[in-house]
């Protein structure tokens, strides 16, 4: 019987230049879309597939994310005595059970590999979830939940996959694909940051994985990869050389990139859109604005 995955990883140690100044004092991961931080979104797509353990790689000022999952008291008694029962619920949603969540500290930021690795004793020797809380994914059924179903009949590794232009290989972590069965995609390799010349096919890896814990063996054999940093990437290709299975899995869903300041921009107003108290004056604003850019050509 395979063991079910029900623990996830949540790298968080990054310095999240590309936002500052606002990363030098709030951590990329509280920063908000519409009115819910990045992270409680990658909490809810873990909770929907059915993890039970959240284990945080922080890192120095990162203190504000432990607090975001703490109860506040004050503030629920105070909507409580307002009778604010929607904000309530929407309050205790962001709540954490008491022993669920785990913090472990990066002490120097040596890349996602090594910040994965940082939680080894945590995750121990089963398979377990890897999700970047700056990939934020709309989806019908989130894309974890679709990983995790697809990894209960597959076993072995799974990345989540997604087509990007050739020039824009040279962002992401590229497969090279041995059987592309459609939604699933057996793989013979990964090669980090490639020029587009060399990338070996346009399926680009994003911040969704399960990984069997002989990842984490991998990634004790690494010294440095591509950049300096300890790559992720590297520590999964080593699973194919070793003789196990690599799937890539082109998930249903639009994937934003929020670790820019581009993708952010376009998350924000796409979920904006997607809400249903703002659609009519955003979408208004929106067609003004292109309008009165349009006169102006
Ligand atoms: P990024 O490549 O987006 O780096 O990391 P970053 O530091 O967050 O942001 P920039 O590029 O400086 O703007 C991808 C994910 O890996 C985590 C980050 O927190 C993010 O969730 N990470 C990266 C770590 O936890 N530790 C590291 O050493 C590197």
């Amino acid at each position: 019987m395979r063991k079910k995955v029900t623990k996830a990883v949540f790298p968080v140690a990054g310095l999240g230049t590309r936002f500052l100044p606002a990363t030098k004092s709030v951590p990329k991961e509280i920063m908000t879309l519409v009115d819910r931080p990045l992270i409680q979104y990658a909490i809810d797509e873990a909770r929907a597939a059915g993890i039970k353990e959240f284990i945080f790689v922080t890192s120095r000022g990162k203190g504000a994310l432990e607090d975001y999952f703490d109860h506040s008291p004050v503030l629920e008694q105070e909507l409580r005595s307002k009778n604010k029962t929607e904000l309530l619920e929407i309050l205790k949603n962001t709540n954490m059970d008491s022993g669920a969540i785990a913090y472990i500290r990066q002490h120097k930021a040596l890349g996602l590999g090594h910040a994965v690795w940082c939680a080894r004793r945590l995750i121990g020797n089963e398979p377990f979830a890897v999700i970047l809380p700056d990939d934020v994914i709309a989806a019908e059924k989130p894309c974890l939940q679709q990983m995790v179903e697809a990894y209960n009949e597959t076993g072995g590794n799974m990345v989540a996959a997604m087509e990007v232009p050739p020039e824009r290989a040279s962002s992401y972590g590229m497969l090279d694909v041995a059987d592309d069965q459609g939604e699933l995609v057996k793989i013979r390799g990964m090669v980090e940051k490639p020029k587009a010349e060399d990338a070996p096919s346009n399926l680009a890896v994003i911040g969704r994985y399960i990984l069997s814990p002989n990842v984490l063996r991998n990634l004790n054999q690494l010294k440095s990869g591509s950049g300096g940093e300890i790559q992720l990437t590297d520590a999964i290709a080593a699973e194919l050389t070793q003789g196990h299975d690599v799937y890539g899995y082109r998930f249903k869903g639009q994937r934003f990139d929020c670790g820019s300041k581009s993708g952010f921009l376009q998350a924000t107003v796409s979920f904006g859109l997607g809400r249903e108290e703002l659609r009519d004056d955003l979408y208004a604003y929106l067609q003004d604005i292109m309008s009165v850019d349009k006169a102006a050509q």
